[in-house]
């Protein structure tokens, strides 16, 4: 890879789970009637048609993997277990009280944080309770994040018996000095063991986290890191690039120096030669950081044009209700966002008042829904059509945006739409920030987003 490319392409940008990107959300906010109309009216739009997804955010981690970018609360006290299940379930209600009929579930995925820090016990108390006011779609697919250390084949089977068929394991890296200096130490047998259990119980998608970019990776680590991982055949592998964003995180992006971080180029190649890897070994890229086995649902989603892609990243399960339980969790109605307030005290505190815990919300005008689209486009499909709603003088900008991007050969633009070339692949966000009109006005000063590269 052309190292001049990298270079130029190598700016803070976002990573597009949504349009507009967080930090270009309204700053007055959204009001809760805009909030619940926004709701009431996507869920009667789409609830009979493709039903909705539930995104459950589990904080709570035993201890702090200094390379974690999530929004998690260490902890090992388990005592705060109960109190959350029921603040959920409560917020649960006031979605399920605001809709006119039972929701049908398309999607369950619990996030976190670690969702396997909670006993099976609670797990079954949740999922029950939030299944006592819905319907399972017909098609429905429940997954779950699991950390491998703290897995027991007694939570894969109850959760497997809850309906849950896909699971993730975050591997990250397992070369003994990386996994020191981001505090978390697991060895393959570990990770071999739980995911031994899920293919034994029955699990149908497996998925393995994979980072490149952490202190001390070389491509001898890399290496061996994929092939201990590409022996297990897991369905999905998400190869993200590591987000370094200290400036956000402050002292939990720690125990390492920025000087320990691989160097652009030589997080480039790492991301190349994983790439290169996966391929020599079966696996399919789908569009960023994501390969998958070519039998897997995300790889047939893609070959139809049907992925999607959302604050949980890739699904091949669109649907356009997606709400977000729990403290930090983001809810998308297609015409509005809202964010849940970020520590587990406030969230606790506003859900026991019976209010909906959102502290920031954006209510899409009709210009950011038709950006939505072109960037939802370039994201799953590495191509958008022209034709969807543009005017002259808007498009216009874009090209010109886009002029150097095509200079260097990474797309080509007809008349009737914008297609990214192979080698443009690992640009797609810098492609997607020539449509975003947000950043494009805001011209941030700080420093809010990781690099894209
Ligand atoms: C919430 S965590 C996974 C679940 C579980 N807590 C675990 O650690 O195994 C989801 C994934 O996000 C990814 N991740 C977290 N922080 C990141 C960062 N700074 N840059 C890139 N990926 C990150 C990791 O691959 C991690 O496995
Ligand atoms: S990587 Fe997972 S276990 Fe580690 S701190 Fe983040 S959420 Fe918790």
């Amino acid at each position: 890879m052309n190292s001049a490319l990298i270079q130029k392409y190598n700016i803070p940008g976002p990573r597009y789970t949504s349009y507009p990107t967080v930090p270009f959300w309204d700053q007055k906010g959204i009001s809760a009637a805009d909030w619940k109309d926004s709701l009431v009216h996507c869920f009667n739009e789409s609830n009979d048609k493709e039903g909705i997804s539930l995104y459950i955010h589990l904080p709570f981690c035993e201890s702090l993997c200094t390379f974690c970018a999530c929004h998690k609360k260490i902890t090992k006290q388990h005592d705060v277990e109960t109190p959350y299940i029921d603040a959920l379930l409560k917020e649960w209600d006031l979605y399920c009280d605001l809709f006119p009929k039972k929701p049908k579930i398309k999607e369950i995925h619990l996030g976190g944080g670690t969702p396997t820090f909670f006993s099976m016990e609670h797990l079954s108390l949740l999922i029950t309770g939030i299944l006592k006011k819905a319907e399972k779609a017909a098609d429905f697919e429940f997954s779950f994040e699991g950390h491998p250390n703290h897995t027991s084949r007694e939570q894969l089977q109850g959760l497997y018996d809850l309906g849950f068929k896909r699971n993730s394991f975050g591997i990250q890296d397992y070369d003994e000095v990386v996994q020191k200096a981001i505090n978390r130490v697991q060895g393959f047998d570990q990770v071999q063991k739980v995911h031994d259990w899920s293919r034994e119980i029955g699990y149908t998608s497996i998925s393995h986290d994979l980072i490149f970019g952490l202190p001390f990776q070389n491509e001898k680590s890399i290496r061996d890191t994929i092939k201990k991982t590409v022996s297990l055949r897991p369905d999905r592998i998400a190869y993200y690039s590591y987000a370094h964003v200290p400036w956000i995180k402050g002292v939990g992006q720690r125990g390492f120096e920025d000087a320990d971080l691989p160097k652009d180029e030589v997080k480039r190649h790492l991301y190349e030669l994983g790439k290169q890897l996966f391929f020599e070994n079966g696996y399919v890229e789908i569009g960023m950081d994501h390969f998958s086995l070519p039998s897997d649902n995300l790889f047939q989603a893609m070959k139809n044009k049907k992925l999607h892609r959302n604050f949980m990243g890739y699904t091949a399960g669109k649907t356009a209700l997606m709400i977000g339980l729990g403290m930090s969790s983001i809810s998308d109605s297609w015409y509005a966002f809202a964010q849940n307030e970020k520590s587990v005290t406030d969230y606790t505190a506003r859900v026991n008042r019976g209010e909906f815990p959102v502290f920031r919300g954006h209510l899409l005008n009709d210009q950011d829904l038709i950006i939505r689209r072109h960037i939802l486009n370039l994201m799953c499909n590495l191509e958008t059509e022209w034709s969807y709603g543009l005017d002259e003088s808007t498009k216009k900008g874009i090209v010109k945006r886009l002029e150097s991007l095509i200079d260097d050969g990474l797309l080509d633009i007809t008349d009737n739409k914008v297609k990214v070339k192979e080698e443009g692949r690992m640009f797609v966000r810098n492609i997607c920030m020539a449509f975003d009109l947000r950043l494009i006005e805001n011209k941030p000063e700080t420093r809010i987003f990781s690099m894209t590269i």
